[in-house]
């Protein structure tokens, strides 16, 4: 139903600036859904179901950090099928993010390289975009970030404010160590800076946890670019901690896939087809390295029922998409819908 239609709207949206497109679509879809012109997803049955990190997820397919960096769009993107939807990521305080453009398209490659830097709205007003929330039913992740200004020996302080303000409404809360486009937050996989910061917020969590009377899962989102060695000292730090999933992996700085295209020299991460191998490869290692009771959420080029039944198939409990949305539109999610029913 929305091959068709997609690949005419893409023809408009790939004639406009990237950042254009990318809130004429939000906008787009926001309104259909409140027109009621997008089909309910299918819930009911149980076939796709699955449980992860102790929460019922309706199918395995989920929205990536950083569609939704506002919460304002949830009912909207609920209302394509995903099984969760990860907004954010949202820092504390409001900030603007970087000077545009920060937003490239290279088409023929089927990849992104973006450097936003976390502009978004702010905790309060995320917090109150979520309240409006009417007809999402599936499972609700918030992605945690530090402002640009905090310096990252106080970056655990916006981590907890995260927590502490978005426990009673997420399902989940993500930390993101690893968008490249905020100065030193990669150094927080650093095995002692990582250590330190997850002591301080599982013990937050701790609190919370007997203040709510309720357990609300952390996952951790990690980098593609850490070395085989780096991956392994961090999962021998994860598994002696109550931590509830790794999210593998976030865009790569890397640019040996895109080599010679004329936008390869822009600064930002790199999503999409050229990241589709690294990606696997990360979960493959992260798989190997963690706990089995440690869930890994696969992400990166994911343009295809296939690529997400491969990533299901060498261990992931959940796939999430970004880049794919924007080269094969809505259809891909109930494509993966389908095509991971029976997959595990
Ligand atoms: C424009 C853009 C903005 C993003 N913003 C965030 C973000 O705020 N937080 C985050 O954790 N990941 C962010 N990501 C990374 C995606 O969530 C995802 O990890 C990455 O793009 C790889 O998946 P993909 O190849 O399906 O796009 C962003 C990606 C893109 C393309």
């Amino acid at each position: 139903m929305w091959e068709g239609a997609y690949k005419l709207a893409r023809g408009l949206l790939f004639r406009m600036d990237a950042e254009q497109a990318h809130h004429v679509t939000l906008d787009g879809l926001c309104w259909a859904e409140r027109l009621g012109l997008l089909r309910a997803p299918a819930y009911e049955g149980d076939e796709g179901g699955v449980t992860v990190m102790g929460l019922r997820f309706p199918n395995r397919i989920g929205l990536a950090a950083g569609m939704d960096k506002t919460g304002e769009a949830v009912d909207g993107f609920g209302a394509l099928g995903f099984g969760h939807i990860e907004v954010g990521t949202v820092t504390p305080r409001p900030q603007p993010g970087n000077e545009p453009p920060r937003l490239f398209r290279l088409i023929r490659e089927e990849a992104v390289i973006n450097r936003m830097g976390f502009n978004n709205p702010g905790l309060e007003a995320m917090l109150r975009h979520l309240e409006r929330r009417r007809t999402f039913r599936g499972v609700l992740g918030v992605n945690l970030g530090k402002n640009f200004d905090t310096p990252n020996e106080r970056a655990v302080e916006d981590y907890v404010a995260g927590l502490r303000a978005f426990y009673p409404v997420a399902d989940y809360v993500a930390v993101n160590l690893s968008s490249p486009n905020t100065k030193g937050l990669r150094d927080l996989q650093s095995v002692n800076a990582f250590a330190a910061l997850f002591d301080r917020l599982l013990e937050e969590r701790r609190l919370l946890q007997a203040e709510h009377g309720i357990y609300r899962p952390i996952a951790v989102k990690v980098a593609p670019d850490l070395s085989p060695e780096q991956t392994a000292d961090l999962a021998a730090v994860i598994n002696r901690l109550p931590l509830d999933a790794v999210i593998a992996t976030n865009t790569t700085i890397d640019r040996s896939a895109v080599q010679g295209h004329p936008l390869a020299g822009e600064a930002g991460g790199l999503s999409g087809r050229p990241l589709a191998a690294k990606s696997l490869e990360c979960l493959r290692l992260w798989r190997s390295e963690l706990s089995a009771s440690i869930p890994v959420i696969s992400v990166g080029g994911i343009l295809s029922g296939a690529d997400a039944r491969e990533r299901l198939r060498s261990g992931a409990a959940l796939v999430q998409v970004y880049t794919g949305l924007i080269y094969r539109g809505p259809g891909l999610v109930s494509e993966i819908i389908r095509e991971t029913m029976e997959t595990r």
